[in-house]
């Protein structure tokens, strides 16, 4: 028995010229996406904010459980707070917790333990994971393919900054439990991703990456 009545499914049509356009117009703007960590202080329009991350819940999610919180930080003495103690981590990361491999990995990227983006940006993403729910009889009822879920909400979360014309960082300063304790989270979050958000700094700069090609990620079984 189903929870849910089932309704009929409304299909948005696209001739295939159409698709394939679209298909190729979205590949090319994607393409432009960059992370970006010399982020302006400018404040961002109203209502953004509530689009993004309405757009990220749009997520499918094991059993549709929905798993995710996003607490969105602009009080400065918040941001202030995180920047310290996620810096702290780092210094530690970048010194004493990661092997020699993950800092040559890191060194052609230029990141270090300073994390300026923490207070410049005019908001601060903090992604949890909802590991159980509390039910109304006290019952724990744990989540599914959690991280999956999360994962895929970040992805889409990404795209939407992308697609507003803003820029973000995706930042792990781990451990991030640091992120519950400041935020006053309740027991079953646990922090994902710190995610600053804005517009880029007026001479922002990012490493020349390349991506991998098609034929490097793509393997067809015809
Ligand atoms: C899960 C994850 C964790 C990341 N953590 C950090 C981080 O802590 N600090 C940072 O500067 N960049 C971080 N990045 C950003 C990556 O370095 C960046 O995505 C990668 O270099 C590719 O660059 P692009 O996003 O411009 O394509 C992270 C990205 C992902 C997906």
């Amino acid at each position: 028995m189903s929870e849910f009545p089932f309704i009929p499914f409304i299909p948005t049509v696209f001739s295939s010229e159409e698709c394939i356009a679209r298909s190729a117009a979205f590949y090319s703007e994607m393409n432009k996406r960059r992370t970006v960590r010399d982020i302006a202080d400018t404040p961002l329009p109203q209502g953004v904010l509530e689009s993004i991350i309405a757009t990220a819940g749009t997520a499918p999610s094991g059993a549709h459980k929905q798993p995710w919180t996003f607490c969105v930080v602009t009080n400065k003495e918040l941001k202030s707070e995180i920047r310290k103690a996620a810096e702290q981590e780092e210094k530690a990361n970048y010194h004493q917790r990661m092997s020699e491999e993950w800092l040559r990995d890191l060194a052609p990227l230029g990141t270090d333990e300073h994390k300026e983006f923490l207070e410049t940006a005019p908001a601060l993403i903090v992604v949890f994971k909802r590991i159980y729910e509390i039910e109304n009889n006290g019952h724990k009822h744990n989540n599914y393919y959690v991280q999956e879920s999360v994962g895929i909400a970040c992805g889409l979360l990404i795209a939407a900054i992308h697609h507003a014309g803003l820029v973000c960082l995706t930042h792990t300063p781990s451990p991030m439990n640091f992120l519950e304790r400041i935020l006053n989270r309740p027991q079953n979050e646990r922090a994902f991703l710190l995610i600053p958000i804005g517009y880029p700094a007026k001479n922002a700069t990012v490493p020349d990456i390349t991506r991998k090609n098609l034929e490097e990620v793509m393997v067809r079984y015809l």
